[in-house]
């Protein structure tokens, strides 16, 4: 008996330590430094997922600007210089651009892939994009979403009695419902067939987007959504609203919305709910950054009497000067591309805001061995590790951002108060500084509007509402990390604030 136990005990043994061998990459000539972690398979997963900016600030200390880390199975060249993005990005023909392999959004929204390659589709998407959110296309949906901020803002039902009292409410719940609902607008169109019930429908959304989203890290990190009931329901409800059938009764829907219907129905063999929960996950990809980013921005601005005091003046400036004037009546403001884009103090107040909230991980496989030329020298990579940017560490460098924990609202205007662009690291101009929408090919396709529809809020803010704190030396929230490399983190707690609407 006891032989054979012990017979058992020393095949697990080497079993254990042949799979621990093997399954361990050892670092080759010409190779960045080897983090292999301590845990088989996860690597330093662990550690990288409980606060990913520490971790590869350690790194960074231990091996230089370039290193690998195991990170649940696959190899991820990080590389940390701000000076070297550029040559990275000059290597892009070795890159497998479609990140995470359509795989991601598959599993977390519940349709089959979208990759053409698998055969379910043959959209080019990210050509569907570019076309329906940038160059002309870009004119309408910023337009169209100017109006349904102020539909939403300033629901003309309201008595004027309530508008003119202050209202108190939670500055992230008040950014959450107000760009949640405009841009739902903007994207989806209105229903105008059943207006009454549509409120209720909105906040019916509203509600199951917020508990949807609230797993979205449990779904990236590969957990099934099954386990999670609740949010499983609201993702199917949210999804019940996208269907085809559902879209066609609606008006105005955005060129983006229209022309991925006209593709899912031409270029796809998705069935209807699959095909809605396409249009699931570009809500998603438009709200789910935006929003926590437009908390941050307003957050910033009221909690700085400099900034709101210079933004103030700039959007005084700008409504005079496009000769607009502010009424309770129905009649909106509208702002040309011309005046929207020449705001740089508004500009400023968001880069910066975006500088201090944003964590995002870019990661690119790679197609096949090549070298990696740049600044930090020459470096051997093998075919299906991966390659990373991590941008935070660049945004909270303090040689490239002094004193970079601070908001200085106006650290991206230069000395005649237009936009800054010259930003130095090691005495080198940087031609990369801010990257909150990734970067290479697969940068956001949605920037644009995104910077659009934030200083659309801020300027309807400023020009509509007196705004206060509740309590006006309240602490900044600190950043929920659970969402660390998924973009704009949000607050862990909201800030009570007041608006009145000025103008009666
Ligand atoms: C502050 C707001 C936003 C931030 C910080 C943001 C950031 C990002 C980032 C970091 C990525 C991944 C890029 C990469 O992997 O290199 C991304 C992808 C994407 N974003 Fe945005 N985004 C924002 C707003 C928007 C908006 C308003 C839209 C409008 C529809 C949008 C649409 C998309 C889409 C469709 C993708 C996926 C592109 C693809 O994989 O082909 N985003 N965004
Ligand atoms: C992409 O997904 C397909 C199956 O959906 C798989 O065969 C292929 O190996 C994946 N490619 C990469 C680079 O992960
Ligand atoms: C902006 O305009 C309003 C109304 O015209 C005025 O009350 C306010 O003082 C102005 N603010 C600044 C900072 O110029
Ligand atoms: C998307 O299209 C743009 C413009 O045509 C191109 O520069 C970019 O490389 C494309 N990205 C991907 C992931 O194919």
């Amino acid at each position: 008996m006891v032989t054979v136990s012990l017979i058992w005990g020393i095949v697990v043994v080497v079993c254990c330590c042949l799979w621990l061998i093997l399954g361990i990459r050892t670092r080759r000539k010409g190779e960045p430094p080897l983090e292999n972690g301590l845990i088989p398979y996860l690597g330093c997963a662990l550690q990288f997922g409980a606060n990913p900016l520490k971790f590869l600030r350690a790194n960074q200390r231990k091996h230089g600007h370039v290193f690998t880390c195991k990170l649940m199975g696959k190899y991820v060249h990080f590389i940390t210089n701000p000076l070297s993005y550029h040559k990275v990005l000059c290597h892009g023909k070795h890159f497998d651009w479609r990140k995470f392999n359509f795989t991601t959004s598959a599993k977390v929204f519940g349709h089959r892939s979208i990759d053409p390659n698998d055969g379910h589709t043959s959209e080019n998407i990210n050509k569907t994009f570019i076309k329906t959110l940038q160059g002309d296309a870009l004119d309408a949906l910023t337009e169209a979403m100017m109006e349904n901020l102020q539909l939403v803002m300033r629901p003309s039902a309201l008595p004027k009695t309530k508008m003119a009292a202050w209202e108190t409410e939670g500055m992230y719940s008040f950014c959450y419902r107000v760009m949640f609902e405009a841009g739902y607008l903007t994207f989806f169109g209105k229903d105008l067939t059943r207006q009454d019930s549509q409120r209720a429908l909105m906040l019916r959304n509203l509600d199951n987007f917020k508990q949807f989203d609230k797993i979205f890290p449990a779904l990236v990190a590969g957990l099934p959504i099954h386990m999670f009931k609740a949010a499983h329901y609201a993702r199917e409800k949210l999804a019940e609203g996208l269907r085809h059938e559902n879209l066609r009764r609606r008006n105005c829907l955005s060129d983006l919305v229209s022309l991925r219907m006209l593709l899912n129905d031409q270029l796809s063999t998705f069935d209807d709910l699959e095909k809605a929960k396409t249009h699931l996950a570009v809500l998603w990809a438009s709200r789910a950054n935006t929003i926590p980013a437009t908390f941050w921005s307003l957050f910033q601005m009221i909690r700085s009497p400099e900034a709101m005091k210079a933004a103030t003046e700039e959007v005084n400036k700008t409504l005079e000067d496009a000769g607009q004037k502010i009424s309770f009546e129905d009649n909106f403001i509208r702002l040309n591309q011309r005046q929207l884009n020449d705001m740089p103090i508004l500009d400023s107040i968001i880069k910066e805001s975006l500088r201090l909230s944003s964590a995002s991980l870019t990661i690119w496989a790679v197609k096949k061995d090549f070298t990696l030329d740049i600044e930090d020298g020459s470096f051997n990579i093998r075919k299906d590790d991966f390659i990373a940017f991590y941008p935070q560490l660049m945004h909270l460098d303090p040689e490239i951002y002094p004193d970079p924990l601070t908001f200085k609202y106006d650290r991206y205007l230069d000395e005649n108060g237009k936009a800054k662009n010259t930003f130095y690291s090691n005495g080198v101009k940087l031609k990369y500084y801010i990257m909150p929408f990734g970067s290479g090919a697969t940068i956001c396709p949605g920037r644009l509007f995104a910077v659009h529809e934030m200083k659309q809020f801020l300027f309807l803010m400023l020009s509509c509402f007196e705004l206060e704190l509740v309590d006006s030396h309240v602490k900044c929230p600190p950043l929920d990390q659970s969402r660390a490399g998924l973009g704009v983190l949000p607050p862990l707690n909201d800030i009570e604030f007041k608006y009145k609407f000025k103008y009666l």
